[in-house]
């Protein structure tokens, strides 16, 4: 178990890993093969033994803000509709009608007193419970407490929204985040911040080769040569592995300045990206005035096929002492130029990336010493797979 130094030491750890033009480094190269990309059957274990066993984050608390907001998402294994109760918690449900199983609520997002079935008209309170039954003289005596709508585990925790996607395990955020990372993201207060813009991108592409390249210090310079590799170090990065989870600092070009002078007592935050790597699928990155979260599901039958979510996560207006259109117009532009790389320079590379690995004859492929992060989330997911695999066999 690694014990964390301060972060201004870590910064300094990562000036002085780029003065020797170096990296943090995995024990050893490690070989793999592109059916860990195509393999329905693997496919599967990981939505049953991955997302249906551990908490992934679905929304930042800041999307259902109000009661009875709702959105729904996609999972692996389920359809679901996630809801802000009266109460203030947050439940979650199967997207399903328990008359005849049409898909309750079709609208990715909105503000709901009732689900309501365009079927045969039956409906559901937000919290799940079954209202009406349409005609229900005729339909026949129901047990309603048996027939609402079934739950997902679901936890709100630093300011995001996490479930478990599956109706049969329960959910403890703290318990799967360790003592480390749950430090970590309760001291950025994610929860006092706002969520400014959430988009999701549907690409033909697994999902592991698409997490993989937003945990990658060594592709900067090569395929964001006048973008992200202008602003960020290649193939540099400080990193702590926590077992299950990780993070890694990387310097920021603007840090050249301290390469000769020694920066003595200053603080060095703005000139590094702070990366952490949620288990299992999420990125989160810390920017000098933000933060911005990537996340990455499996499509819920089809191995080559993934949905990203990007979310900007901003101090409120309240915070940042700026005026509305001011903070509008620079989150604005910031949610641009990310959406550019995103749809320029990272996709389609990766799309062609996945029909490279459905080669027939591939080959296998090497990950290597310097590229950490990826090793440790190859490493976990196997991880996972296994036990799931272990436990039913
Ligand atoms: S399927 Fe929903 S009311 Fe019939
Ligand atoms: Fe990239």
């Amino acid at each position: 178990m690694t014990t964390s130094l301060p972060r201004q030491d870590r910064i300094r750890r990562a000036l002085e890993l780029l003065r020797h033009e170096t990296t943090d480094k995995f024990d050893e190269i490690i070989p793999f093969e592109p059916g860990e990309f195509t393999d329905p059957i693997l496919a599967k274990d990981e939505r049953d033994h991955v997302f249906g066993r551990v908490p992934s984050i679905v929304a930042h608390s800041s999307e259902l803000a109000k009661a009875n907001d709702f959105i729904t998402v996609t999972m692996p294994r389920n359809n679901i509709i996630v809801v802000r109760q009266k109460d203030g918690g947050v439940k979650s449900f199967v997207n399903l009608c328990r008359h005849r199983g049409a898909l309750l609520e079709e609208s990715e997002k909105g503000r709901c007193r009732i689900f309501s079935c365009g079927y045969h008209r039956w409906s559901y309170d937000p919290d799940g419970s079954l209202r009406t039954i349409t005609r229900d003289s005729t339909f026949g005596d129901v047990d309603r407490g048996d027939h609402g709508l079934i739950e997902i585990p679901t936890e709100e925790r630093h300011g995001f929204i996490w479930v478990v996607d599956n109706a049969k395990e329960d959910i403890d955020v703290a318990a799967w985040l360790g003592p480390e990372i749950d430090g970590i993201l309760a001291e950025y207060e994610l929860d006092k911040s706002v969520c400014f813009r959430a988009g999701g991108f549907d690409e033909p592409t697994n999902w592991k080769i698409m997490q993989d390249a937003f945990l990658d210090g060594y592709h900067i310079q090569y395929a964001h040569p006048n973008t992200a590799g202008k602003i960020i170090h290649t193939n540099v990065m400080a990193f702590e592995d926590f077992g299950r989870h990780c993070r890694f600092i990387a310097p920021r070009k603007s840090i050249d300045r301290f390469l000769e002078e020694d920066p003595g007592d200053e603080n060095l935050d703005k000139y590094v990206t702070e990366t952490h790597f949620l288990l299992p699928n999420s990125t989160l990155l810390r920017q000098p005035d933000h933060f911005q979260l990537l996340t990455f599901r499996p499509h819920p039958t089809d191995p080559t096929k993934s949905r990203m979510e990007q979310r900007l996560i901003v101090p409120t207006v309240e915070d940042s002492g700026m005026a509305q259109e001011r903070w509008e117009r620079l989150w604005n532009k910031n949610w641009e130029i990310l959406l550019a790389v995103l749809h320029n320079e990272d996709f389609p590379l990766l799309r062609d990336s996945q029909r490279g690995m459905g080669s027939a004859d591939a080959g296998d492929m090497l990950l290597g010493r310097n590229e950490i992060a990826n090793q440790v989330f190859r490493r976990e997911i196997k991880k996972l797979v296994a036990t799931g695999r272990s436990n039913i066999g």
